[in-house]
């Protein structure tokens, strides 16, 4: 089995002409990527990732991961971007966060944290606060090695693996991946001996989720980081066929046909909370990879049933500038059965025998046939399973409809000049020299 791509809810929107009108666009754009020939090709390691990836790193990072559930309760990953969203897309879909926390029990229980992913004072001092006299380690992650906020962050939680552990029993707890050979961060490392992981140069951080980035915290979260290479490893080669046969190009030239006709605003809709982060992990590929030279579909994201309830009057109703992209997963691995009642009080008789997820399901058909007769093309993306191995095919998916969508559109999908301008207003105003 694997994920599927479907626009056909989408068909009164697109014809079947005009896809196949990107045909030999869609072909240009991918010998660009194959040839290594287009904008930005000094940044593709990503694209053979999946089957060429370094197997020693590979089994340094499962050492690690295991050294550090034994060693920790918690494990606090600082990074921020594509150096934390891909983690947090893996674990949140793999082992989604129950919504009461959990709490002791005999089983030690072991937790992610992220850092560094902004620069509120009360948001990292919660996280000292819930970490209170538990055994923690850190994963700093930095390509650049020079991002602010993770550096902060580090220096924040740096301090405090050193009071409480010693400079030595701190270093025994600090895992730092960046570049191979430049940064602040590589300085660092090298000079107090941190156990060091890497970035490979011709990987960008918003494609990095299947690099020592991704992997490291995802397998300390215990997930099967196998199984995901191996869903990725399958999509790689699935998506080298012609456009006809692939799903990922039909994807990237869907979005642009979508976009040529007046639809700058892509949302990916989801029915099941843990899909929310491989959301924003699809946002920042999608956002920082097109949204440059004056162009670029905005990529947004909502979660349903539960925005329905804040967001839905907008879609049905509002600007018709929308499409959307619906993850649907398709078996999940519990359900309820609605029992029942002799008095029916509450009036939901009806339901009486029919699964939780039935009725989720006939909520998003409800919804598509509502949102299509409104004018929103529908995408649907059909995920077997919410397994390690079906989100490693998703990532790759979105990768490389990302980078041939970025060709379709003319630009360099992977540069990202625009998130300088901040950065220089802010160091001004810090006085920083
Ligand atoms: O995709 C990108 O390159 C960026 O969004 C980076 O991931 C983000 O800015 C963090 O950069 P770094 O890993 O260098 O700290």
């Amino acid at each position: 089995m694997t994920i599927q791509f479907d626009h056909t809810p989408a068909k009164k929107f697109i014809g079947d002409h005009e896809i196949a009108a990107m045909e030999p666009q869609v072909a240009a754009a991918a010998r660009l990527l194959e040839n290594r020939s287009g904008p930005g090709s000094d940044y593709l390691g990503w694209l053979d990732l999946p089957l060429k990836y370094d197997r020693a790193e590979f089994k340094r990072i499962k050492a690690a991961a295991k050294k550090i559930r034994k060693q920790s309760e918690v494990l606090v990953v600082i990074g921020i971007g594509g150096s934390y969203l891909g983690a947090k897309a893996a674990i949140e879909f793999c082992t989604p966060t129950p919504p009461l926390p959990q709490r002791g029990g005999r089983k030690k229980h072991f937790d992610v944290v992220f850092a560094g992913t902004n620069l509120s004072a009360p948001y990292h001092a919660r996280i000292l606060q819930a970490i209170g006299d538990r055994d923690f380690s850190i994963n700093v992650i930095s390509k650049s090695g020079t991002t602010t906020e993770p550096a902060v962050a580090f220096r924040l939680f740096r301090q405090q693996l050193e009071e409480k552990y010693g400079r030595q029993g701190a270093r025994e707890r600090i895992y730092a991946t960046t570049d191979p050979a430049r940064g602040a961060l590589k300085t660092l490392a090298t000079q107090e001996g941190y156990e060091t992981f890497v970035v490979p140069d011709d990987v960008g951080g918003r494609f990095s989720v299947l690099t020592a980035v991704g992997l490291l915290p995802v397998a300390a979260a215990g997930i099967d980081i196998d199984a995901l290479m191996r869903g990725a490893a399958d999509r790689a080669k699935a998506y080298k066929k012609p456009f006809a046969s692939n799903d990922c190009y039909q994807y990237a030239a869907i979005r642009n046909v979508l976009n040529r006709k007046g639809k700058d605003i892509e949302l990916m809709v989801n029915y099941e909370p843990r899909c929310h982060y491989v959301a924003e992990w699809w946002k920042q590929l999608y956002g920082e990879s097109e949204g440059k030279d004056g162009k670029g579909i905005f990529p947004a994201s909502v979660d349903f049933t539960s925005d329905l309830h804040s967001m839905g009057q907008y879609i049905q109703d509002g600007r018709r500038s929308l499409f959307e992209t619906v993850l649907e997963i398709e078996s999940p691995e519990t359900d309820f059965n609605l029992f029942k009642t002799s008095d029916d009080l509450d009036g939901l008789n009806y339901l009486a025998g029919k699964s939780l997820d039935f009725i989720n399901k006939k909520a998003a058909e409800g919804t598509r046939m509502a949102h299509t007769d409104g004018g929103v093309p529908n995408l649907v993306i059909r995920i077997p399973e919410a397994t390690p191995y079906y989100l490693g095919q998703l990532f790759f998916f979105f990768e490389k409809a990302c980078a041939v969508s970025g060709y379709l559109l003319g630009v360099n999908p992977f540069d990202q000049p625009g998130v300088e301008a901040y950065k220089k207003n802010m160091f001004a105003l810090l006085g920083k020299k």
